[in-house]
């Protein structure tokens, strides 16, 4: 059922943590992607930027990643500092120990106790002590609804957020692929939700272990019942349990082995990581290459990709300037490839989810209007930096270039010396 009340004061269940696109309605979606747009707007000019910071200055994040990771990790990097908070982070590396005589190579962090054989829910808790979020990316299925729970059991204030749980789900992915899929379909959220399933999406390669395709799976199935295609190699097929619960939820769900028509394309590389051996990997080198010719011949409208992109598989050819060859194969530069759209979103979409689980009652638009107007005092007319209401000139403050809305003066630094007689 679908809750058609999308006013902030009708969501009075609020998400505490992040831990599956299962958590997510419409309601949640449009307001999340309200802010997130005026976040994208204040983003391009440096006022904005300033204001920005704003909002959650003083707090400080924990990211934790074993697995590796270059945009969630960035991203949510650049969210935290954008907004005015820190972000202290771990990552993890794979490791082969002998474990009661068993040797066992796994994923852990680099610099934690974790390596002295400590418990899991121990770390949990010590991190919950000193962060007012926490950002995890584990090789495990589960282990960030762990931690959730331990957080919620002992009594911690901590949001926890799945950023990837190994064969699991990827939600903030989602929000941003979400994002995407309406914009490339040039929809809005708000008006066209209801138009959404007269579209279909393609997932393509591999279902069975792409974290991205599962949690997005379930928000498209259920909640707008877009009709879904997975295209795979066989024994890539997406996990049974999903595909009952988005059939169940009235999905129109299908999967093959060819290429078939599709608005929406989702491409991904096979996750190599999963696989036991290195043969197994290996069988599955004959997959899907998305070029400008296959997006032509299955009338595909947008093509998106979480990334990275895989050289060996080659499932979405990049388009490179010494190679003439890549040009009229690859995607990148046509106005159906969406995947730089969905990897630049990542920041107002994860900033607009730390606002919203951190400091939710913040108004942007309220406080646009009232920093703009109070709290730029001057700008010097030597070096441009700015004079702020409350802290004055501090060595801090931006140089930009001249605002002509403020007034002008010199710093202490630029100040002319008097003139002598
Ligand atoms: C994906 C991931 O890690 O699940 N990437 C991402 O977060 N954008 C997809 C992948 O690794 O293939």
């Amino acid at each position: 059922m679908i809750n058609k009340d999308f006013s902030k004061e009708a969501r009075l269940n609020r998400l505490k943590h992040i831990l599956s696109s299962r958590q997510f309605d419409l309601g949640f979606l449009i307001n999340l992607y309200k802010d997130a747009s005026l976040i994208a707007d204040l983003m391009q000019t440096r006022e904005g930027k300033e204001l920005l910071t704003h909002v959650l200055p003083g707090y400080v994040l924990g990211e934790m990643f074993w697995q590796e990771s270059s945009r969630t990790y960035h991203s949510f990097a650049a969210a935290t500092k954008r907004l005015g908070a820190e972000a202290v982070s771990e990552r993890g590396v794979k490791k082969t120990r002998v474990i009661n005589g068993k040797i066992v190579t796994k994923w852990e962090l680099v610099f934690s106790s974790e390596t002295k054989d400590a418990h899991f829910e121990d770390e949990v808790r010590a991190w919950a002590s000193y962060y007012d979020a926490l950002i995890l990316r584990t090789a495990e299925e589960g282990l960030v609804a762990r931690a959730a729970a331990i957080v919620d059991e002992f009594g911690y204030d901590v949001p926890i957020i799945n950023a990837g749980d190994g064969l699991g789900e990827h939600p903030t992915q989602t929000l941003l692929d979400l994002l995407t899929f309406f914009q490339g379909l040039k929809l809005d959220i708000e008006k066209d939700w209801n138009k959404l399933s007269k579209h279909s999406v393609a997932f393509i390669n591999d279902g069975k272990h792409s974290r991205t395709i599962h949690s997005f799976a379930l928000t498209l199935g259920k909640i707008f019942n877009v009709p879904i295609t997975n295209i795979c190699p066989p024994g890539l097929e997406m996990p049974r349990d999903l595909v009952a619960e988005i059939t169940a939820a009235g999905c129109d769900f299908k999967e093959t082995n060819e290429l078939r028509e599709a608005d929406v394309y989702y491409v991904t590389r096979l996750q190599r990581e999963y696989f036991k051996t290195a043969k197994e990997f290996k069988e599955y080198k004959n997959y899907f290459s998305i070029t400008r010719e296959t997006a032509d011949k299955y009338g595909v409208k947008v093509v998106m990709h979480p990334f990275p992109r895989s050289k060996e598989g080659n499932e979405l050819p990049i388009w490179l300037p010494s190679d003439p060859t890549t040009h009229s194969i690859s995607l990148d530069k046509d106005p159906r490839a969406f995947y730089f759209y969905q990897m630049k979103i990542g920041v107002p979409v994860r900033m607009a989810l730390l606002k919203y689980l951190l400091n939710p009652h913040l108004e942007l638009k309220k406080l646009q209007e009232e920093k703009l107007v109070h709290e730029i005092k001057a700008q010097c007319l030597g070096c441009r930096r700015i004079e702020y209401r409350e802290v004055g000139w501090t060595e801090r403050a931006p140089k930009c270039g001249y605002i002509e809305t403020v007034g002008h003066t010199f710093c202490p630094s630029c100040q002319p010396e008097p003139a002598t007689t």
